[in-house]
């Protein structure tokens, strides 16, 4: 019960949510997930390329996707889906499977795939839907206002056509991530991701090929999403959600004190197993005892800069911060 949040107008049992991923494609692996404590899942992405190339696989067509699927299979190698048939048919079986919400989670490349996907997910039965909006910079005659500007449009109009709870996926790399927040406020989402994390290009230096190496988040990522968190809370409706670098109790519960409604954890469950959640929630649990809080609710968002009565609280740059306090080694 003292674990007990809402997320996106659902109860959950706790915070501990598993983001998207290829164990979240599998049945057996989201019963271990439920069992070890997840109060929800997402799972993987649903991305349009897939669909694509799966229709097109043996028709001539296909090269027209060569580029971008090169980049989704660069962003997320190992995602199982192709079809949206069998996508949809999952989710079902997830639903059947699993006391937990169920989100899904959608890629897709023109503003009519977005609506048309988001609708077969609605139907099939998805509690919520997590809009993977990533998005690499690699044009550069392309504005930021430019992209940002097709983003919103793509959320506002998935907002009016379904009734399902909607989240943004984030990727950790806008100008200013407040600001684009503030305008998907506007539209009415409901809950804000932070942040997505990219598998991203290496060099073989021996083979002097370009490699795409499948890389594990480290414990020490979760900063920039636990900041923004701090500069968020309080000011948005939408439940803000920690993800990236979440390996111990202790950084969930920073991100807690930030602000956040729930978190969000990959990169830990493949490192160890399942049941590593199990201890997770135990220590988070033991954390709260210790202090006296009876509920979630008592401590979300204590450390966030609405809260601090520091004014530079999250804003101070942190090599001024040093300088101050006289830190420098
Ligand atoms: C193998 C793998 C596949 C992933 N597939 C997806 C995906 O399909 N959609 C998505 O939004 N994120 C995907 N992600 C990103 C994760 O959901 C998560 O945001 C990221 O790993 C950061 O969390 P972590 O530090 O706990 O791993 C994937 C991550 C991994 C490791």
């Amino acid at each position: 019960m003292k674990l007990e949040t809402t997320l996106m107008g659902l109860s959950l049992k706790n915070p501990f949510v598993i983001g998207a991923n290829p164990w979240t494609g599998k049945i057996s692996k989201l019963k271990e997930l439920e069992a070890a404590g997840a109060s929800a899942i997402v799972l993987p992405s649903l991305f349009e390329e897939k669909i694509h190339l799966e229709k097109f696989q043996y028709h001539e067509s296909m090269h027209a996707f060569d580029d971008l699927h090169a980049e989704m299979v660069t962003q997320h190698p190992d995602t199982e889906y192709a079809g949206a048939e069998i996508y949809l048919h999952f989710l079902k079986q997830a639903k059947t499977a699993l006391n937990i919400p169920v989100f899904a989670s959608l890629n897709a490349l023109t503003l009519d795939a977005w609506i048309h996907y988001a609708k077969k997910i609605e139907e099939a039965g998805a509690d919520g839907l997590e809009l993977n909006l990533y998005h690499t910079a690699k044009d550069p005659k392309r504005s930021s206002q430019d992209i940002e500007q097709e983003q919103l449009q793509i959320v506002q109009q998935l907002h009016s056509e379904i009734k399902i709870p909607i989240s943004v996926k984030l990727s950790p790399f806008y100008t200013n991530t407040l600001h684009f927040i503030q305008r998907l406020e506007k539209i009415g989402v409901d809950g804000y991701v932070l942040f997505n994390r990219f598998f991203e290009e290496e060099i073989d230096t021996d083979r002097e090929v370009l490699t795409f190496p499948l890389r594990f988040s480290h414990g020490t990522e979760y900063t920039h999403a636990m900041k923004t968190i701090g500069l968020l809370y309080g000011s948005v409706k939408g439940n803000l959600v920690a993800a990236s670098g979440l390996h111990t109790s202790e950084s969930i519960i920073q991100v807690l004190l930030a602000g956040a409604s729930a978190v969000q954890l990959v990169s830990l469950v493949h490192k160890k197993s399942p049941k590593a959640l199990e201890t997770l929630i135990e220590e988070v649990s033991q954390w709260m005892d210790r202090k006296g809080y009876g509920s979630l609710e008592a401590f979300r968002g204590k450390l966030s800069k609405q809260n601090l009565r520091d004014p530079y609280a999250f804003e101070r740059e942190q090599y001024i911060d040093l300088l101050l306090k006289g830190k420098i080694l």
